[in-house]
């Protein structure tokens, strides 16, 4: 939510920005800006929408700089306008400065500076950080960084931001709280900043993830330094970046949600790759080696999660409960956070998160920790905050996912957590070694069976052309189906802007039914396995008022052919695994009618993907 990227070296700072944003630009596409230091005058430009509405700004514009700053912006206080982006800067436009994140006590600071004589241009909280550093350094006569620590002691909130000053041409001055930010270390004191390394990896590998209550700053003469807010001085614990840059490219694609969509026959077999043996029987996850006891003997396993990844935490309940027999529960940390949930040391509290930075998320574990749990990660973001603060975890592996619409990631936390079924169920001896191999063998099957699905991709676009129009569609699913069905549903909402719910097939008859009539698709998975025959009579319910029925079917029914008005065949699968293959036509109907309808599919509107906001 909100992305930031610095630049300070000897390399023109402008296109080094401008880069950074456009990859930055699915953490937010309100508005962006820029600020470029050359020869002590500080230049500032802004403007609402996207980067590229930057940039045909910028055309003729002075932007010569070796040193800069740039912020693209998910809006939360104020509305989207020019004004309202950052950078924001001081009244003498000294001092300028982007922020992610939010500022909870800003208006009592904002009254305060109002009162000392400030005016301010903006309706963001974020404003009042520059003013307050401006006014410390005037009262309290104390330089930039000073006034920068001293300031962020007076605030409340999460920030990741970056300042930047023309009375200090050569340095800038960042830190964290909350939000990401990760530093970039180039040749001979050359820096880079971001909120995530997208923007940093096509200069170095070398990087710094900054901690929180951090203050970096960063010189082209002096190097870097880390403080503390306290004012302990840190040393820079520096990494290797494993990210490629051909992972942030669309290579080929039209859009990066259908390279995504298409990503997926690798990346299940990337995450489970080296983690199962079906020669000699075991499922292995590296990262939560030290705590099987812990979670076999847990209470309760309790997933936290977000959107698609509270989506995935679903279909786990359904596998662990099933094959290892341990009490799961599934929450929405939004809600769990916020209701004084009882846990204690007996718990073990699994956050699920792709960005591994929704500050939901983490603040639920942060509440799960001090209460005695222990708080387990399973995160895509390698180095996220998620990762970092959690006792164990498991990557998922899936790469970098750029579309804000989530569609590799899901599939790739299913399969963490098919695994992690897999693995308890085989410790605790709740399924037979016949059954334990059945799925574990299948299982390496189903990247060849995605790409099956992948290969009707003009069927399942014909099918999108028919019902492009629709205003409301229904989804329906049981058993492990039914967090699919919600994950269609939102797929198709977040993406096509069509209104659409997810429901449990049997649940139909106490609501939505009243909604059916011969406008209303309803998109059904109806493969074949324990609830099969019911999901069949709900058709029928759906059938004698007028719906219209797009069934997902196991390859070879009949049944279904004969009632539905579109059939998708999957390839027949173990029941357990079936919602990795379930899911991908849902994935591609929704993009194809996001094109039809000439929505953005890759950044939809008033959504962010990493959501780093409560
Ligand atoms: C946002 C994204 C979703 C994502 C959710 C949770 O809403 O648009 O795609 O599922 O955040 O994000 P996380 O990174 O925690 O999985």
């Amino acid at each position: 939510m909100c992305g930031i990227v610095a630049y300070v070296g000897n390399k023109e700072a402008y296109p080094i920005l401008i880069r950074g944003l456009k990859r930055l630009e699915y953490r937010g596409y309100d508005s962006a800006g820029i600020a470029l230091l050359n020869d002590k005058e500080l230049n500032i430009y802004k403007k609402q929408g996207k980067v590229s509405e930057l940039e045909a700004f910028t055309i003729n514009k002075n932007l010569k700089g070796n040193i800069g700053i740039g912020h693209t912006r998910w809006a939360t206080h104020g509305l989207p306008n020019d004004v309202n982006s950052h950078p924001h800067f001081t009244t003498n436009k000294d001092i300028a400065i982007i922020h992610n994140g939010i500022i909870e006590n800003y208006s009592t600071l904002k009254e305060e500076l109002i009162s000392r004589g400030y005016q301010f241009r903006s309706e963001t909280d974020t404003e009042v950080i520059v003013h307050l550093i401006d006014d410390i350094m005037k009262t309290e006569k104390v330089d930039l960084v000073e006034a920068v620590r001293h300031a962020l002691l007076s605030v409340t909130g999460a920030y990741a931001l970056v300042v930047i000053s023309n009375k200090h041409p050569d340095t800038l001055i960042a830190a964290r709280k909350s939000s990401p930010l990760v530093v970039g270390i180039g040749k001979e004191n050359e820096f880079y900043l971001a909120s995530d390394a997208t923007p940093i990896v096509e200069y170095t590998k070398q990087v710094v993830y900054l901690n929180d209550e951090e203050i970096a700053i960063l010189d082209r003469n002096s190097g870097l330094k880390i403080v503390h807010l306290s004012k302990e001085e840190k040393t820079p614990y520096i990494q290797e970046l494993e990210l490629h840059l051909e992972a942030l490219e669309k290579g080929g694609f039209e859009h990066f949600m259908l390279k995504e969509i298409f990503e997926q026959p690798k990346t299940i077999h990337d995450c489970f790759r080296g983690r199962l043996n079906t020669e000699q029987g075991w499922v292995n996850l590296g990262g939560l080696k030290d705590y099987h006891q812990k979670l076999l003997n847990a209470n309760r396993l309790i997933f936290v999660a977000c959107g698609t990844s509270w989506h995935a935490a679903q279909v786990g309940e359904y596998l662990i409960e099933e094959l290892a027999r341990i009490n799961v529960e599934v929450e929405y940390a939004s809600e769990f956070r916020y209701r004084n949930p009882i846990i204690n040391e007996q718990d073990v509290v699994i956050a699920i998160s792709q960005s591994g930075e929704t500050a939901d998320t983490l603040a639920a574990l942060e509440l799960a920790k001090s209460k005695g749990a222990t708080i387990i990660g399973i995160c895509n973001v390698v180095g996220s905050s998620i990762s970092r603060i959690t006792d164990a975890g498991s990557y998922t592996h899936a790469g970098p996912e750029i579309g804000v619409a989530s569609t590799k990631a899901f599939t790739a936390q299913v399969t963490i957590l098919t695994l992690l079924a897999l693995l308890l169920a085989n410790k605790k001896g709740t399924v037979s070694a016949a059954k334990f191999h059945e799925i574990i063998s299948e299982l390496e099957n189903i990247p060849k069976k995605v790409k099956e699905i992948l290969d009707k991709n003009n069927l399942i676009k014909e099918i999108a052309t028919q019902y492009k129009d629709a205003k409301n569609a229904l989804y329906l699913g049981r058993g492990s189906s039914f967090p699919v069905a919600l994950e269609g549903a939102l797929k198709l909402k977040e993406i096509s802007y069509i209104h659409a719910e997810g429901y449990p097939a049997a649940e139909m008859k106490h609501g939505p039914i009243a909604l059916i009539d011969e406008e209303m698709p309803v998109f059904v998975i109806a493969t074949k396995g324990t609830s099969y025959e019911k999901v069949v009579s709900n058709i029928q319910e759906v059938k004698a008022r007028k719906g219209k029925i797009i069934a997902i079917v196991t390859e070879g029914d009949e049944q279904v052919k004969s009632m539905a008005d579109h059939i998708i065949e999957i390839p027949d699968t173990n029941e357990h695994l079936v919602p990795l293959l379930a899911t991908i036509p849902f994935q591609l109907l929704s993009y194809h009618i996001s094109v039809m309808r000439g929505c953005n599919v890759d950044q939809p509107r008033n959504l962010a993907k990493s959501v780093t906001v409560e």
